[in-house]
């Protein structure tokens, strides 16, 4: 039986090209009035003016929108939702002066995080993950990229992306798992006799082959950053995933430049995430490339960083924008994908319809999927979301609240608000 979505106060299609949207490109949302939309197996059906739309479907099943915005699904291209206990305590030292890489040289940060992971067992990791997933998917989010890289051996990576597939056996939503055990050199392979070399030996020669193997994960991703790995180590072990058939993802140029965006182009990454450092030439060689810039801003704000990655060059120069929450225990602990958008505006100095945008269709680009979601056009999945406002400019205005009233994934109900607030 179709779906039909009707009383709809704006319809935000997002319609276009199935790719990233670039440069000027990005100007161009497209907001219906007086339209419906029907869905059917799962799938869009049709988009259009309503009275057509009805006389078209007489035997639909109506879904009574109530005078809200209907949007695409929100895609939230890059999250590390696979984690233990919260670390607030980095918080407090941060405010009282202490950088984020210092408190990861000793041994705290993403350390401390691997920890407590490894000490931790699949089913205690699912349960903790759960309900994170479930509040990221309350704000509207219908496609969520989760990273591994929290475990950092063998099996505590393989342990973090089997919770990745256990979330998405039970989840509407669409899950994108991405295996990043390039997320930090473990502690213990700092020192003799152990060095860095063989770590990223363990992980071209061990765990990519079985991460490929088990199919556990559709991208490789690695934290670029000095201190980390550098630009040569990344390019290591970016040509070995994409050998066992991985796309890929860099953390490039968050803190400082590290040549990483121009990594990224130069591999052909389908993303380069953070970029809050990156350089003039790195801006360019990503209008140039294919690569979507996917932006963070919840992150420099958490961490109290004065430096925003440099949207309005990326979008001038050409490139293709994302946004995401980075969802993470460290540097973004935020569900709420919204409030990003809203940093995205005031911060980023993005228009409404380019954080849209950044967050639909070049979102679904940063995770491959632009021709499956981010978009609301015939032959598209049917990934919804409902949002209790008038018109689509409130998405970001009312900042930190919570309007998002339902969403669906492939057709199904996937969030609905048990009550409203009035
Ligand atoms: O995207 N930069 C590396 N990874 C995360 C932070 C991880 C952590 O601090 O736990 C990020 O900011
Ligand atoms: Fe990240």
């Amino acid at each position: 039986m179709p779906l039909l979505f009707d009383n709809v106060r704006q319809l935000v299609t997002a319609a276009g090209p199935a790719r990233a949207r670039r440069g000027r490109e990005l100007q161009d949302l497209e907001v219906l009035t007086d339209a419906a939309l029907v869905v059917q197996d799962g799938r869009i059906a049709a988009v259009g003016p309503r009275e057509a739309i009805c006389a078209a479907h007489p035997g639909a099943d109506v879904v009574d929108c109530g005078g809200r915005v209907l949007m695409p699904g929100l895609v939230d291209s890059h999250t590390h939702s696979i984690f233990g206990q919260p670390r607030h305590e980095e918080q407090e030292l941060r405010a009282a002066g202490v950088g984020y890489m210092e408190i990861a040289r000793r041994g705290g940060g993403i350390h401390s995080s691997v920890r407590d992971l490894r000490a931790r067992s699949e089913d205690q990791l699912y349960a903790l993950a759960l309900p994170r997933v479930r509040r990221l998917m309350a704000h509207g989010t219908t496609t969520l990229e989760v990273k591994s890289g929290y475990g950092l051996t063998l099996e505590d990576e393989l342990k973090s992306l089997r919770v990745i597939r256990r979330l998405q056996d039970a989840l509407p939503v669409r899950l994108v798992p991405t295996f990043l055990g390039a997320h930090e050199i473990p502690l213990e392979y700092r020192t003799a006799p152990r060095s860095r070399e063989e770590y990223i030996a363990l992980l071209v020669e061990e765990m990519l082959p079985r991460v490929s193997a088990e199919r556990l994960a559709d991208f490789a991703d690695v934290f670029c950053e000095p201190g980390v790995y550098s630009a040569d180590e990344a390019r290591t072990i970016l040509g070995a995933a994409r050998t066992y058939g991985l796309q890929l993802k860099l953390h490039a140029d968050e803190l400082e430049t590290a040549g990483a965006a121009e990594l990224a182009a130069e591999l052909g990454a389908t993303s380069a995430d953070h970029l809050a450092a990156v350089s003039e030439h790195g801006v360019k060689a990503l209008a140039g490339a294919g690569t979507v810039a996917t932006l963070l801003p919840g992150t420099m704000l958490f961490l109290g960083r004065p430096q925003q990655a440099p949207a309005r060059a990326l979008i001038e120069a050409g490139a293709a924008v994302a946004l995401a929450s980075d969802f993470n225990p460290g540097t973004s602990p935020t569900v709420n994908f919204p409030l990003v958008l809203t940093l995205a505006v005031s911060q980023l100095r993005m228009s409404v319809a380019e954080v849209i945008l950044a967050a639909t269709v070049n979102g679904a680009a940063a995770v491959g999927l632009a021709a499956e979601t981010g978009q609301l056009s015939p032959g598209f999945a049917a990934d919804l979301a409902l949002f209790d406002i008038e018109d689509v400019r409130e998405l970001p205005y009312w900042y930190g609240d919570h309007r998002c009233h339902a969403t669906w994934a492939r057709g199904k109900p996937a969030f609905q608000a048990t009550r409203a607030i009035a």
